[in-house]
């Protein structure tokens, strides 16, 4: 599996993977903000996927995270596996790539879904799952939903290597499935 730094080729599959999530999210393919910070993460190089079966650029995207860099504080903007693709580690891998890539002491923030909204349930699992703690209630969202930060110390040395890389293995994933089968 690999992890890629989105390019121009892979906006209109990333758009494919945000309308997989719209009842979820609210709407995003033709919503010009959302497009527009979408190319910008790509431009800027925040754009995180992971494509079917390692492919080029422009293939079918399984997985994608945007970042909003300001030092020290990181921040997750957007996160999602496919539905065909989830409780695979997809999530995990593209959290801990992150993590790797940013230059600590530093800190890793999300905001999703408060307590008891539908649908909100698996991610506020994957957070708590993958090192994040509970933190505070922020404004609902457009349409009322309630929403939580959750927030993750990050400590250690980053991993030099990776800023560098626009695509870059990750061989947990590959243990992970292994021991499943
Ligand atoms: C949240 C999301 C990104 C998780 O991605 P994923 O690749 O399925 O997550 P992982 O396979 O890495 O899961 C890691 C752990 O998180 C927890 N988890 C993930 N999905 C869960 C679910 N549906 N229910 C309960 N726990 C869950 C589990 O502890 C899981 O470990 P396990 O599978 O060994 O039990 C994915 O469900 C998703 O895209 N949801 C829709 C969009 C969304 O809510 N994004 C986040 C909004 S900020």
């Amino acid at each position: 599996m690999r992890i890629c730094r989105a390019q121009r080729e892979d906006l209109p599959p990333w758009l494919d993977l945000a309308a997989e999530v719209e009842s979820l999210f609210g709407p995003m393919v033709e919503d010009p903000v959302f497009r527009r910070a979408l190319s910008r993460n790509i431009s800027r190089g925040t754009a995180y996927c992971i494509r079917e079966g390692e492919g080029s650029a422009g293939s079918r995207l399984l997985a994608g995270l945007l970042l909003s860099p300001r030092p020290p504080v990181y921040r997750i903007g957007w996160l999602v596996v496919a539905k065909s693709h989830r409780r695979s580690g997809l999530g995990t891998a593209l959290v801990e790539h992150v993590v790797r890539e940013i230059p600590s002491p530093a800190e890793l923030v999300v905001i999703t879904f408060g307590p008891g909204v539908r649908g909100g349930e698996p991610a506020r699992q994957f957070y708590a799952r993958t090192g994040f703690t509970p933190a505070e209630n922020v404004e609902p969202g457009p349409s009322g939903t309630p929403r939580q930060a959750f927030r993750r110390r990050i400590e250690g040395e980053a991993d030099v290597a990776q800023p560098l890389a626009v695509c870059a293995r990750d061989e947990s994933l590959a243990g992970r499935q292994a021991s499943r089968s």
